[in-house]
């Protein structure tokens, strides 16, 4: 990401440092692809997680509970009657309690590596690929406020863990039946299984998992348990972008599933 390269602060393709090349760029492929359809995407998941996460209604239908509500932490859970939430805030949360829960996914994804790369070059330009220059003068990368913010990631990375235990809490709930009896499976299950299956591979290829994981080590023949699990969680770091836009799909469907049954447009078909 932008800020490792060492002449930071200086700044600028136009420093004397930098090769005086009067042209753009010289490349000549569609190097604005990428960008264009990284931010559409973007863009489409902003729309639709903004008006989910404010509509404050239709995020529950027995036994799902939509992935931007959980754990529902306000008391219009517990008078919906929804089963798994709990009524931790009282009655004095009358927001959407989606605002709450979606600020850590969010920060997650706002601060991943992956994410940043990506909407550095299709929001800001900066730059919109490699050896494109970008139209600001100057460049300070990630040194500065309000960017250095950026590696509060890490910690990010511990409340995503929480997070996705919680969606795994709420997988297990999906396989009971709308009168909450166990052994039972719907269409909502699978949907459910996909998306924690692709949480949990996002979540776990982040760059500081592999960190974590794996970092600070002198010798890895001393720590045989955490070589192994350096070499999965880098396979599955080597996969990271796909694993981001998989798995931001996978959430965004597994709440329209919801949003689908909660709001009568169908029923959820049953396998047992
Ligand atoms: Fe992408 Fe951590 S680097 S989630």
């Amino acid at each position: 990401p932008p800020g490792t390269a060492p002449h930071a602060s200086r700044g600028g393709v136009r420093s004397p440092a930098r090769a005086a090349i009067a042209a753009p760029h010289l490349r000549t492929d569609r190097w604005w692809l990428a960008p264009a359809v990284t931010a559409a995407g973007l863009l489409a998941f902003v729309v639709y997680s903004t008006w989910r996460a404010f509509a404050n209604a239709d995020y529950y239908a027995a036994p799902y509970v939509s992935p931007f509500y959980s754990p529902c932490l306000a008391s219009n859970c517990r008078t919906m009657h929804l089963g798994p939430n709990a009524d931790v805030f009282g009655s004095w949360w009358a927001i959407s309690p989606a605002i709450i829960i979606l600020i850590f996914p969010l920060g997650f994804r706002l601060t991943c590596y992956y994410y940043r790369k990506a909407y550095y070059r299709s929001f800001w330009a900066s730059p919109p690929a490699c050896a494109v220059a970008e139209p600001h003068r100057a460049y300070t990368g990630e040194t500065r406020f309000p960017l250095i913010l950026q590696n509060v990631h890490r910690y990010f990375f511990y409340a995503a863990l929480l997070v996705a235990g919680v969606l795994t809490y709420d997988t297990v709930l999906a396989f009971r039946d709308t009168h909450y009896r166990w052994g039972h499976m719907g269409l909502g299950t699978l949907v459910f299984l996909v998306n924690i299956a692709l949480i949990w591979a996002y979540t776990l290829s982040c760059h500081s998992c592999r960190h974590i994981v794996g970092g600070k080590l002198r010798h890895f023949s001393k720590h045989p348990v955490r070589y192994r699990a350096w070499q999965v969680v880098g396979r599955l770091n080597a996969r990271h972008m796909q694993l981001a836009w998989a798995s931001l799909l996978s959430v965004a469907l597994a709440d329209f599933y919801v949003f689908l049954v909660a709001s009568g447009v169908f029923a959820d078909p049953r396998f047992f």
